[in-house]
């Protein structure tokens, strides 16, 4: 039975003077059994968040925004993926916001998948079409090339144990207030199965954890979490939110007791 995950997406949000008691609010109302909570704040706020949640339970994971792809040298403002050790345990990559800002290409983000890996970083590998792209019919076609493009040379079996999740994240439904349907996200993530299935992911592709992202609320987050292949969230703007975050992983709470009741 795959993983039922919430993650909350801090972005450039939060300082290192407030980000302990905001995780500690938000660790403090999520307490919900089989939900697998994680934190991404900025790099400068990793160290408080990780000791505010250090002793919650359910643990807690926190996770980092980006690493480079490279593990050291002249690069300037870049964190490396070891440089993480004692901090975060899981990252995010390919978010669109880094694909359109620092022109992060797929296959910077494969090498980037590397280093997590290596690093025992767990990766949320992030996806997603523009709005143009979904209206031309080639959301799918786009999405795979992404995949294509980030894990192709990479060992489907190694990025399997790592525990690689997918999220999907249509670019036109990032911080928009324009969600998705339901529908079709568990459409993308049918598609993202079967795209891994044929690159060497076989039978391991059924296990991979697919996320939705994009403007997901405590009211909407249900037209996802009826859907069986969407496994949980990946949250921006809400995550930031101690109400909504109650809403949402209290609503992952009844999908994680509804699969372990199946098992
Ligand atoms: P949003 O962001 O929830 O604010 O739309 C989601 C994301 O970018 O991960």
């Amino acid at each position: 039975m795959r993983d039922v995950i919430v993650a909350a997406n801090w972005k450039m949000h939060t300082t290192p003077a407030d980000a302990g008691d905001l995780a500690r609010t938000i660790a403090g109302r999520t307490r919900e059994a089989g939900v697998i909570r994680v934190i991404c704040p900025p790099y400068v706020c990793l160290a408080p968040v990780a000791e505010a949640v250090a002793d919650d339970d359910p643990p807690v994971a926190v996770g980092a925004q980006n690493i480079h792809h490279e593990l050291a040298g002249a690069y300037t403002g870049e964190i490396a993926a070891p440089m993480l050790a004692g901090l975060a345990t899981w990252v995010i990559l390919g978010h669109s916001e880094r694909r359109r800002d620092a022109g992060e290409s797929d296959a910077l983000i494969g090498r980037k998948l590397g280093r997590a890996v290596d690093a025992g970083l767990r990766p949320i590998l992030c996806v997603g079409e523009q709005l143009e792209e979904r209206e031309g019919g080639r959301a799918t076609d786009v999405v795979d090339e992404q995949l294509a493009g980030a894990l192709d040379g990479h060992d489907a079996a190694a990025l399997a144990a790592a525990g690689l999740v997918i999220a999907y994240e249509p670019v036109w439904a990032i911080g928009t207030g324009r969600n998705a349907r339901g529908a079709d996200a568990a459409a993308m993530a049918d598609a993202i199965r079967s795209s891994l299935e044929g690159r060497g992911w076989g039978s391991r592709a059924a296990d991979v954890p697919v996320l939705y992202g994009g403007s997901v609320t405590s009211a909407n987050i249900d037209e996802f979490l009826t859907e069986p292949g969407i496994d949980g969230a990946l949250v921006g703007g809400a995550s930031l939110k101690p109400d909504e975050m109650a809403g949402i992983v209290a609503r992952a709470g009844l999908t994680a007791r509804a699969r372990s009741a199946q098992r």
